[in-house]
């Protein structure tokens, strides 16, 4: 992937550097974000909409992995954002994002979100249901302030790797219903509003896609609905959110397309749609987020103790586990690994990589064939870069680990490693003076 490759000691190196010096000299376990390819996949996404000349934002979708550093890389790319609490956007604001370029998503979000959002005077609200209409309302009215929004509608369709599902209403927590009237009426409700701007809508229809025709078909579904708005009122949708969910390859099972392929053929179908109703040519936004740093990030753990289950299975365990990962137990997702300092050895053993979490579920990956492995060998596990932080915890009280940007032998500290101080630092004790205090 990406930078990566092997020097002439047999270590892997990223983005220039030796896998084996990165953890010497930052620890384990250690994320490893290989910048020169989230740059690729920021540019390719971009360039083919320009290339087409079709207007776009292409949002990082921040849950991902949010940090100041990344937040202050997507914003040199060009990319607007896309954030999903008032802890993202704290972040953001704190990294100095260009608050118009900033898009808040959420199906719950907070008066004191949206008060916030508002006083930064963020560049869209992406409206999830009748509830944040209300507390919209309310509270641009009190302000006295102007918000643009897009209407989340559900198209009914689950999209995910190569399946998709269409319903006539999808089950699902977010969004208007597109064809039970809910969309309709959210429409009604914040067309003729003086403060709030209706720009469009937005659907988000999965995550990991591997092909292109759930996107079409949910841009037509979106695109009837617009039809109707104009020949009912009038109105005009001038921005389009087909959402995120473009696939990466974790392991070789995986085919996804290029970013350029999904982007291509997303305008393509659009324009078909809308050019033959004569409809003029809405602003595009998409929204990913794995697929712009999943790829372009690793782990790198100590392999510690291993323990053999004759006949059945050799454990390997790391220095990490589900704190650091929780995508494995979570939805039994697949990673590929190598030993970092053995690259040129052969494959000779095949190992379940644990975890050093209390649950027997704490594993990384089942069955890898890896070189023979010792105590103080370093792992890598690829593709760790999309929900993999943004997703760890403290369980066990293990402190996260550190985030690093590695780019032409280049490499900087990012996110720093918890101490055992940062994990009581919010503690109260029972003795002492803090009785009632809040
Ligand atoms: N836009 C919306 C409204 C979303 O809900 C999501 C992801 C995205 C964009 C970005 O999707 P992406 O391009 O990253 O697929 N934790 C899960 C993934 C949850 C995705 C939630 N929404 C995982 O680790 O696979």
């Amino acid at each position: 992937y990406g930078t990566q490759s092997v020097d002439e000691h047999g270590q892997l190196t990223i983005g220039g550097t030796s896998a084996v010096t990165l953890a010497k000299t930052y620890g384990t376990p250690l994320f490893v974000y290989d910048t020169a390819l989230i740059k690729e996949r920021a540019r390719a996404f971009v360039q083919t909409f320009e290339r087409a000349g079709v207007q776009a934002q292409v949002a990082y979708a921040s849950k991902a992995f949010s940090s100041i550093a990344m937040y202050q890389l997507a914003a040199d790319e060009g990319l607007s954002l896309d954030v999903v609490s008032g802890g993202e956007l704290f972040t953001a604001i704190r990294a100095g994002y260009p608050v118009e370029r900033i898009h808040f998503h959420g199906n719950n979000k907070s008066d004191e979100e949206l008060i916030f959002a508002l006083d930064s005077a963020i560049g869209c609200i992406v409206v999830d249901n009748f509830h944040e209409i209300e507390q919209l309302k309310r509270l641009t009215k009190y302000k006295k302030v102007n918000i643009n929004i897009l209407l989340r509608v559900t198209p009914g369709i689950e999209a995910h790797t190569h399946d998709y599902i269409t319903t006539g209403q999808a089950d699902s927590k977010f969004g208007f219903d597109l064809h039970n009237g809910q969309a309709d009426q959210a429409f009604q409700s914040v067309k003729d509003d003086s403060y709030i701007s209706l720009l469009g809508m937005h659907c988000h229809i999965g995550s990991q896609i591997f092909d292109t025709a759930a996107f079409s078909l949910a841009a037509k579904k979106l695109i009837v609905k617009m039809l109707d708005w104009k020949t009912k009122s009038g109105f005009i949708c001038s921005v389009l959110n087909l959402g995120g969910g473009f696939g990466i390859r974790y392991t070789e099972e995986d085919k996804p397309l290029k970013p350029e392929i999904y982007v291509e053929d997303m305008i393509k179908s659009i324009q078909l749609e809308i050019g033959q109703e004569n409809y003029p040519m809405p602003e595009i936004w998409i929204e990913p987020g794995r697929s712009l740093v999943g790829d372009a990030g690793i782990t790198l753990y100590k392999i510690g103790s291993q323990k053999e289950v004759p006949g059945l299975t050799n454990y390997l365990a790391v220095d990490g586990g589900m704190s650091d990962n929780i995508r494995p137990a979570l939805y039994q997702a697949k990673y590929d690994a190598a030993v970092a300092n053995k690259m040129n050895f052969d494959s000779t053993t095949t190992y379940t990589v644990a975890g050093k979490c209390c649950e027997s579920g704490d594993k990384l990956i089942e069955k890898i064939s890896l070189p023979k492995v010792e105590a103080g060998d370093t792992l890598a596990i690829f593709c760790t870069g999309a929900y993999g932080y943004s997703m760890a915890s403290n369980y066990n009280r293990l402190p996260r680990p550190a985030v690093i940007f590695v780019e032409q032998g280049q490499h900087r500290i990012v996110i720093k490693r918890e101490t055992y101080e940062d994990l009581v630092r919010l503690d109260c004790s029972l003795q002492g003076e803090n009785m009632g205090m809040q």
